[in-house]
């Protein structure tokens, strides 16, 4: 008899710790009720000063989340060797907006949100603030001890072959499906020219420019970022709709106008291409695929890669800093 008790009351231990290392949505609807909702004025408030707000942060998510998984490695600021530092990491911006978000939610429930959900719940609002599906977020996510420099090699490259992109996010948990549907997350947001250069000026060491790029567009990239000229220059990356979250950049993928070169490598393989193919059948409106369901489908999966529960991370007073 006792020994059934204690049988049921290490189950019981064991359920609550299961359940409590699990990302679900609403992870902080006790603990922290406003918690979704101060996250989200701090982004709109963002995004209306700075309407490119909203990209920062949904590529914010995607490179904590290759890095060491969604653990807000990232945002740790100690010094040269930080990972932030590390070029694949280059160009990414929305640091503050997080951290300011944190501060708000330290003030009304301290030591109880974690930077890397703060990340997760700010990349679902930017893709609603720039008309794209509005989705349930999991959180629960602990912040992880790690930042090295050297940790970023598997980050994906704008230079990379399909095959390469296509391993990286297998790595990570993630099918071709998954590939094609992050990549349009390409909808909104912006490119320098550095990242331009090879693609425009020396393809595979041609010498010369893609010859994927449809010959209609190629004068209009040129001119944007002109050989030899500042690599600092930017250039939206779904051309003629780089504000909205739409399908228009798997449309310009499908037909040449691919900015980056990774977008357009998308059409370089029979998986990948047939993917992207698949939202503009004849019979698509009607019969699906959801480009939306599926880009929603997506970012959930990577919200979860390499997820730290238990004692394998803690909840950061600072983002920038370990406790
Ligand atoms: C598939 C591999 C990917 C590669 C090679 C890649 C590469 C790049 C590059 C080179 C830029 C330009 C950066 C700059 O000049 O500041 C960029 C921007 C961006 N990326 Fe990706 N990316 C990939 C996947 C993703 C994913 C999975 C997401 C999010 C789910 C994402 C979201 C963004 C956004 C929103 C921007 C615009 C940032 C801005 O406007 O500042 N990317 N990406
Ligand atoms: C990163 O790798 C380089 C080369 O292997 C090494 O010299 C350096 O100490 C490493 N940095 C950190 C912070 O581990």
């Amino acid at each position: 008899m006792m020994k059934m008790r204690i049988a049921i009351i290490i189950l019981f231990i064991l359920l609550i710790r299961i359940s409590e290392a699990e990302l679900k949505v609403g992870f902080y609807s006790q603990k922290c009720p406003n918690a979704e909702s101060i996250v989200r004025d701090i982004v709109k408030d963002a995004a209306n000063s700075n309407p490119a707000v909203p990209a920062f942060l949904l590529r914010l998510h995607f490179h904590d989340c290759f890095v060491e998984g969604c653990d807000g490695s990232i945002l740790i600021d100690n010094g040269d060797t930080s990972e932030k530092h590390a070029s694949p990491h280059q160009g990414v911006q929305g640091f503050e907006i997080i951290e300011n978000a944190k501060a708000r939610l330290e003030g009304v429930c301290p030591g109880v949100v974690s930077c890397a959900d703060v990340v997760a719940m700010a990349a679902r609002d930017a893709v609603a603030l720039s008309h794209g599906p509005f989705y349930n977020v999991e959180t629960g996510r602990k912040d992880g001890f790690m930042s090295n420099i050297n940790q970023t090699v598997r980050m994906p490259d704008v230079g990379d072959s399909i095959l390469l992109l296509k391993q990286k996010f297998i790595e990570k948990g993630l099918n071709d499906k998954d590939l094609v549907l992050l990549t349009a997350a390409h909808t909104i947001g912006t490119t320098a020219c550095f990242f331009m250069e090879e693609r425009l000026y020396n393809f595979a060491s041609s010498g010369g420019p893609d010859p994927s790029i449809n010959p209609r567009f190629l004068p209009e990239l040129s001119s944007a970022c002109p050989k030899n000229g500042d690599i600092n220059a930017r250039l939206p990356i779904d051309h003629g709709s780089g504000d909205t979250f739409d399908i228009q950049i798997l449309e310009n993928i499908r037909s040449g106008f691919a900015v980056l070169q990774s977008d357009a490598k998308l059409m370089d393989d029979q998986t990948t291409r047939g993917i992207v193919d698949s939202y503009f059948g004849i019979l698509s409106p009607l019969t699906g695929p959801s480009f939306e369901a599926d880009f929603v489908r997506s970012m959930v999966r990577m919200g979860r890669i390499g997820t730290k529960t238990g004692s394998s991370g803690n909840i950061r007073h600072v983002c920038r800093s370990f406790n």
